[in-house]
């Protein structure tokens, strides 16, 4: 069997549903359910054998420890962390507890779990650990995109405290042989994607009638990647990457942000029309910039692409086309996590009801 942590959050959430849709070896959920884990994304495997969530901490040394010599799990794949950059920056301080100390811990359960195994079990175990493009820092408009080699120069609370975690990474394969691999990703969009962050909450935002907040003047430049290509780059990752190795996934996707949500409008114009017969882009707000806000992100992928033959399948189009209707048809899924502690982010980080 195989451990996911974090994997009631957004992209965990979609790896889960890729692997059970394709496998038939069971996924171990371990999963602390802050603001941003939601059960309900996994809803449908409810009563399946081979799905089981637990609540717990990365951190909890303890209990992690029991799970593992429990459960026997031939790989653990990392999702689990604090993810919002804007959250990053009005409290960081959760973001050091999960990000870094959360690894640290999880590195030491894995590592004291996976030293008792038999050689031939040890050699074939994997600890994929999930990172971001963010670590890299910003680039210019005119820069070739992050290769594996770009220097780490994090920006913001977030990217640091995830530069620091794969830092960790690195250090526990390179010292104690744990067979390691840490991914970078690009920004992912798509099903069950907290609307907090830019896709989902202009998405809502729109259809309520509500502004469309653009930090600064809306030219920062994102390349954006379908969940689901991602999940499927990590399940090739997991059976055929190299440990010790890392691995950039992107979409090949740059867009301005201000692209970004005048394509989403003139999606929802075309799908769901406004009765007052205006477009959605009349909502839209420009507003007080992210501190330290990086200007551009952009992967290069030609190392999983040639050594593991992976490629996106969607493009920006069809993926942002799925995305909307994911959101058009689930108003249920949206009404639970748009309450409570939602609404309270929303006026902390906006100002607006
Ligand atoms: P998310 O915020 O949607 O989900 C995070 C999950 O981790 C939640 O289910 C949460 O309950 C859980 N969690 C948080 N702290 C925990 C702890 N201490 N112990 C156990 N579980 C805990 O995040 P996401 O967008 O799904 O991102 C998943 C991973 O991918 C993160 O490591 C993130 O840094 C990375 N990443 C995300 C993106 C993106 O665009 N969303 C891009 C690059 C990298
Ligand atoms: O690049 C990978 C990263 O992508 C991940 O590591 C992070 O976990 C993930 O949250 C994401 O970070 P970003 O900061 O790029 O994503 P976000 O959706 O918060 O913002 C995307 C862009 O849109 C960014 O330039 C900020 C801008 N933005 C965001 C919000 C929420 C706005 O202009 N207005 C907004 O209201």
């Amino acid at each position: 069997m195989i451990i996911v942590t974090g994997g009631a959050g957004f992209i965990g959430s979609n790896f889960i549903h890729l692997w059970l849709e394709n496998q038939q070896e069971s996924v171990l959920n371990l999963d602390l359910l802050t603001y941003a884990g939601n059960p309900e994304n996994l809803s449908i495997y409810q009563e399946d054998d081979r799905y089981k969530l637990i609540q717990t901490d990365i951190g909890n040394r303890v209990l992690i420890d029991q799970i593992l010599a429990e459960h026997k799990p031939r790989a653990i794949l990392n999702f689990a962390a604090e993810s919002h950059v804007d959250r990053s920056i009005l409290g960081p301080q959760a973001f050091l507890e999960t990000n870094v100390m959360g690894t640290f811990h999880l590195l030491e359960s894995t590592r004291n779990y996976w030293t008792k195994l038999p050689l031939s079990q040890q050699k074939d175990f994997r600890f994929i650990h999930v990172s971001t493009d963010e670590v890299f820092g910003t680039l210019t408009p005119e820069a070739p995109a992050f290769t594996e080699n770009h220097p780490y120069e994090p920006n913001s609370p977030y990217s640091a405290s995830k530069a620091s975690s794969d830092h960790l990474v690195r250090a526990w394969h390179h010292t104690y042989g744990l067979p390691t691999i840490t991914t970078h990703c690009s920004n992912n969009y798509g099903p069950y994607h907290f609307p907090e962050k830019l896709i989902p909450l202009v998405i809502l935002n729109a259809l309520q009638g509500k502004s469309l907040p653009i930090y600064g003047d809306g030219q920062q430049v994102r390349d954006w990647l379908y969940v689901r290509d991602h999940a499927q780059a990590l399940m090739t990752v997991l059976a055929d990457g190299e440990p010790g190795q890392t691995y950039n996934i992107g979409g090949n996707c740059e867009r301005t942000n201000l692209d970004v949500v005048r394509t989403i409008c003139t999606h929802l114009d075309q799908i769901r029309p406004k009765a007052d017969g205006l477009s959605y882009a009349e909502q839209i707000t420009f507003v007080t910039d992210r501190p330290g806000h990086d200007r551009r992100y952009a992967v290069d992928t030609r190392k999983i692409s040639q050594s593991l033959g992976w490629e996106p399948e969607e493009t920006f189009e069809t993926g942002l086309l799925k995305t909307i209707q994911w959101y058009l048809d689930n108003p249920e899924w949206v009404e639970h996590v748009t309450s409570g502690a939602y609404r309270q982010w929303i006026q902390t980080q906006y100002q607006q009801p």
